[in-house]
């Protein structure tokens, strides 16, 4: 009887080479798995640089055009939208108007790059003057008034050429509402990437400040405790049931376990969101000399991809569209 242990078993054997160590490999990401954030402002004229994230800009309305071009022109083939609103109000009503910020913007890249897959984050806290993501009533986010606010947003968002809605208000029934917003309008083949397990996270901070967003108080009445995890598989669990073509996990490195959870759960496509502040964690880590970037940034989509995901937003898309791997 030989055993199948140690001297017999040596796992060095397959990490001998390079060649040998790719054919090995178990998971890969490419560009093709990546969806670009972007901020676009309105009545700016230059690229608004976000101090608390090192090498995003706030995207001029005017100058969106050229650079979604640019984007495109460095391989960057999915880019999701927030705007960033001069004209807010208590229920973000800006965000549906023919003429508003929303649809304007989604005209412009799609006029800019028929092919570039734009994706529009269906919620109101950038277009709210109190920063909520919904209609505020005794201090309370109202569930139902802001899931009729969302369809009607998500259809004004599919009608200016949008490619795929994100819900990301965290609202009960956000989903079937959407979907059904849609389906009457006819738009039947427009997909809605859910963001269903979505935690009330401190990692949001940067994109606050790039989005523009003065939230007072904030969202754990919507978004998830941190602490769960079996929440969290509900909620995507519901998503999906509610008609979701894609779940989203946020934040990302985090919130592996939840990912890799829901990975076993649903045979849905799978979407993580590396979001703000694990992005300036890395950026300013780097910019310290305490790590090196391409590998950590290499490092930690490939642990989303491990736990499951089949999509990565992530902030760092432009740069790996330039540049590889
Ligand atoms: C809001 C929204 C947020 C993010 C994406 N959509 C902020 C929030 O919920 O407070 C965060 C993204 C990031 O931090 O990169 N609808």
């Amino acid at each position: 009887m030989v055993s199948s242990a140690f001297p017999v078993t040596r796992l060095r054997r397959l990490r001998k080479t390079e060649t040998l160590r790719n054919l090995m490999r178990e998971t890969s990401v490419t560009s093709n798995d990546l969806i670009y954030p972007i901020f676009v402002e309105e009545g700016v004229d230059n690229l608004q640089p976000v101090t608390s994230m090192p090498g995003v800009n706030r995207i001029p309305e005017k100058k969106l055009e050229t650079e979604i071009k640019a984007m495109y022109a460095d391989g960057v083939r999915a880019v999701m939208m927030f705007g960033v609103s001069h004209k807010k109000d208590v229920t973000g009503s800006d965000s549906w108007k023919h003429d508003g910020l929303l649809t304007r913007m989604i005209k412009r890249a799609k006029n800019a790059a028929p092919d570039m897959f734009v994706i529009s984050d269906n919620c109101f806290c950038e277009y709210t003057e109190h920063g909520h993501c919904g209609i505020v009533e005794d201090g309370h986010v109202h569930n139902d008034m802001t899931i009729t606010n969302l369809a009607r947003q998500a259809v004004a968002a599919v009608e200016a050429g949008a490619d795929m809605v994100a819900p990301s208000a965290m609202m009960d029934g956000q989903v079937v509402a959407i979907r059904q917003g849609l389906d009457e309008k006819g738009y039947i083949d427009a997909p809605i990437m859910a963001y269903s397990s979505k935690f009330a996270s401190s990692f949001y901070g940067p994109f606050r400040a790039a989005a523009g967003c003065d939230l007072k108080g904030d969202r754990k009445s919507y978004q998830m405790d941190p602490l769960n995890g079996r929440e969290a598989l509900r909620e995507s669990l519901l998503d999906e049931k509610e008609g979701a073509d894609i779940l989203m996990v946020k934040p990302g490195l985090p919130y592996l376990d939840v990912l890799a959870r829901l990975r076993e759960r649903t045979l849905l496509p799978l979407a993580i969101y590396q979001v703000s502040g694990e992005y300036a964690m890395i950026k300013f880590a780097a910019a310290a000399g305490a790590i090196d970037e391409k590998r950590v940034v290499r490092e930690t989509l490939g642990s989303m991809k491990r736990a499951g995901a089949d999509l990565i937003l992530t902030y760092f898309a432009r740069d790996i569209a330039r540049e590889g791997f």
